[in-house]
Protein backbone atom coordinates (compact mmCIF):
# COMPACT_ATOMS: atom_id res chain seq x y z
CA UNK A 1 0.00 0.00 0.00
CA UNK A 2 1.37 3.72 -0.83
CA UNK A 3 2.17 5.41 1.75
CA UNK A 4 -0.58 8.05 2.52
CA UNK A 5 -2.60 6.50 -0.54
CA UNK A 6 0.16 8.13 -2.89
CA UNK A 7 3.20 6.09 -3.92
CA UNK A 8 6.43 8.14 -3.44
CA UNK A 9 9.14 9.85 -6.15
CA UNK A 10 12.83 8.42 -5.82
CA UNK A 11 13.40 11.70 -4.03
CA UNK A 12 10.77 11.19 -1.80
CA UNK A 13 12.38 7.50 -1.40
CA UNK A 14 15.53 8.54 -0.95
CA UNK A 15 14.53 11.43 2.02
CA UNK A 16 12.44 8.63 4.13
CA UNK A 17 15.63 6.58 4.08
CA UNK A 18 17.46 9.17 5.29
CA UNK A 19 14.96 9.60 7.99
CA UNK A 20 15.41 6.20 8.98
CA UNK A 21 18.88 5.97 8.72
CA UNK A 22 18.74 8.73 11.34
CA UNK A 23 16.51 7.19 13.66
CA UNK A 24 18.62 3.90 13.89
CA UNK A 25 21.17 6.20 15.06
CA UNK A 26 18.97 7.71 17.77
CA UNK A 27 18.19 4.29 18.94
CA UNK A 28 21.34 3.23 19.19
CA UNK A 29 22.25 6.49 21.37
CA UNK A 30 19.19 5.98 23.28
CA UNK A 31 20.08 2.41 23.95
CA UNK A 32 23.68 3.09 25.16
CA UNK A 33 22.27 6.13 27.42
CA UNK A 34 19.63 3.24 28.80
CA UNK A 35 22.97 0.71 29.38
CA UNK A 36 25.18 3.36 31.16
CA UNK A 37 21.83 4.37 32.84
CA UNK A 38 21.40 1.11 34.16
CA UNK A 39 25.10 0.29 35.43
CA UNK A 40 25.60 3.75 36.66
CA UNK A 41 22.33 2.82 38.87
CA UNK A 42 23.59 -0.49 40.36
CA UNK A 43 20.51 -2.05 38.62
CA UNK A 44 21.23 -5.73 39.45
CA UNK A 45 21.07 -7.65 35.71
CA UNK A 46 19.76 -10.94 36.78
CA UNK A 47 17.83 -11.57 33.93
CA UNK A 48 20.45 -10.54 31.40
CA UNK A 49 18.70 -7.42 30.46
CA UNK A 50 21.75 -5.16 29.66
CA UNK A 51 23.09 -7.81 27.05
CA UNK A 52 19.81 -7.56 25.55
CA UNK A 53 20.15 -4.11 25.07
CA UNK A 54 23.61 -4.25 23.71
CA UNK A 55 22.13 -7.09 21.53
CA UNK A 56 19.37 -4.92 20.15
CA UNK A 57 22.28 -1.92 19.53
CA UNK A 58 24.11 -4.25 17.50
CA UNK A 59 20.92 -5.49 15.32
CA UNK A 60 20.21 -1.06 14.87
CA UNK A 61 23.85 -1.27 13.37
CA UNK A 62 22.78 -3.73 11.51
CA UNK A 63 19.89 -1.82 10.07
CA UNK A 64 21.67 1.49 9.50
CA UNK A 65 24.33 -0.44 7.21
CA UNK A 66 21.33 -2.11 5.51
CA UNK A 67 19.80 1.07 4.84
CA UNK A 68 23.07 3.21 3.62
CA UNK A 69 23.33 0.33 1.70
CA UNK A 70 19.92 0.70 -0.07
CA UNK A 71 20.21 4.45 -0.28
CA UNK A 72 23.73 4.09 -2.22
CA UNK A 73 21.83 1.29 -4.37
CA UNK A 74 18.85 4.08 -5.36
CA UNK A 75 21.39 6.68 -5.49
CA UNK A 76 24.17 6.52 -7.23
CA UNK A 77 25.90 10.18 -6.24
CA UNK A 78 25.57 9.55 -2.47
CA UNK A 79 26.97 6.21 -3.00
CA UNK A 80 30.22 7.68 -4.47
CA UNK A 81 30.21 11.21 -1.98
CA UNK A 82 30.01 7.81 0.76
CA UNK A 83 33.08 6.23 -0.62
CA UNK A 84 35.21 9.07 -1.04
CA UNK A 85 33.99 9.40 2.80
CA UNK A 86 35.12 6.24 3.60
CA UNK A 87 38.53 7.01 1.68
CA UNK A 88 38.94 10.38 3.95
CA UNK A 89 38.48 12.11 1.06
FE1 LIG B 1 16.29 -0.61 13.70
Amino acid sequence: MPRNGKFMRISEIIRALRGAAADELSAQNLYAEIIDCLKESGYKDEKGVINRLEEIMHDEEMHLGNLLYIVSQIDGSIAVNMEKGAEGD
